[in-house]
């Protein structure tokens, strides 16, 4: 039975047969993720987490756009403040999640939304998938845990190469690199991960969990200070120079001019 609720327009929660699906629902902006948005987010995967029936949490976007990442306009005017924003809310959920989580990616994957790939079980990519990490060129740096978590996954070359650099890779790529699980066409992932998912919530709970457990537990603390270190440092650069000249230039669909700085 399909119950869904509707936390925010532009994030939409459901719940189906013990599975709990976060869909992103802002296409007309690609997805791009404000603090309304992660907020939402987070409260669906701590709902997740308490409801017993809720095995398996689903994320997904439409069949062309996963997520453009931050919202680039809302980042610069509401920059995560204390130690707890949504954001931070959001990816800690993540990290710590003992059920399962399932990803749907078809077209774009930007910044988070290529590092919260990092924190789920299985990720199902469309042949349309386009991941890229683009920190460096926004006068950023990695967060998510993605500079532990990539080098982890896919040895620290490969890792180096999309963190700085920040160019886009394709599907194929991601499957090789390990950061996908399979890789489909466009316009069958998200219901071929809705199917993934429900397998999942038919099989025993606590075998799930003692699974997840045992494979994650080893890194968790790692995962969750190395978070806290990419934290501080994004935080200080986001009010530098370098961030508000790529910011601009984004908004001015221009190309930024890094030489003016040292
Ligand atoms: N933040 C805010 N707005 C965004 C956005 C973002 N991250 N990504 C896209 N948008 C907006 C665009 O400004 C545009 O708005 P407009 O129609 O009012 O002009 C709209 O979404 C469509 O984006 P557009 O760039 O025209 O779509 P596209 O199909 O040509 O490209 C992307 C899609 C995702 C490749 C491209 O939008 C992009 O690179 N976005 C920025 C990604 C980014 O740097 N994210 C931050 C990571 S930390």
């Amino acid at each position: 039975m399909d119950t869904s609720v509707e936390n925010q327009t532009d994030i939409v929660v459901s719940r189906e047969d013990g599975v709990l699906t976060i869909a992103f629902n802002r296409v007309a902006k690609k997805n791009a993720i404000t603090v309304a948005m992660y907020q939402a987010m987070a409260d669906g995967l701590a709902e997740a987490a308490a409801d017993t029936s809720i095995r398996v949490v689903l994320i997904r976007g439409d069949a062309q756009i996963f997520s453009a990442g931050n919202d680039l306009a809302d980042f610069a005017r509401n920059p995560p403040r204390g130690d707890d924003p949504p954001v931070f809310q959001f990816l800690r959920g993540m990290a710590k999640a003992s059920k399962p989580i399932v990803a749907a990616v078809s077209g774009a994957a930007v910044g988070i939304g290529t590092t919260m790939l990092l924190h789920c079980d299985l990720v199902y990519a469309g042949a349309n998938a386009r991941f890229s990490l683009p920190f460096t060129q926004l006068g950023l740096c990695p967060e998510a845990a993605s500079s532990l978590l990539l080098p982890q996954l896919a040895g620290y070359q490969r890792a180096a190469e999309k963190l700085l650099l920040g160019e886009a890779f394709d599907a194929n790529e991601a499957l090789a690199m390990g950061l996908v699980s399979r890789v489909l066409p466009a316009e069958e992932v998200n219901a071929f991960a809705l199917a993934q998912a429900k397998k999942l919530a038919a099989l025993p709970s606590a075998s799930l969990r003692v699974t997840k457990a045992l494979m994650k537990d080893a890194n968790r603390s790692a995962v969750l200070a190395r978070m806290d270190e990419e934290g501080a440092q994004f935080g200080k650069m986001l009010g530098a120079p370098e961030a508000r000249e790529a910011f601009a230039a984004f908004m001015e669909k221009r190309a930024p001019n890094f030489a003016q700085f040292n």
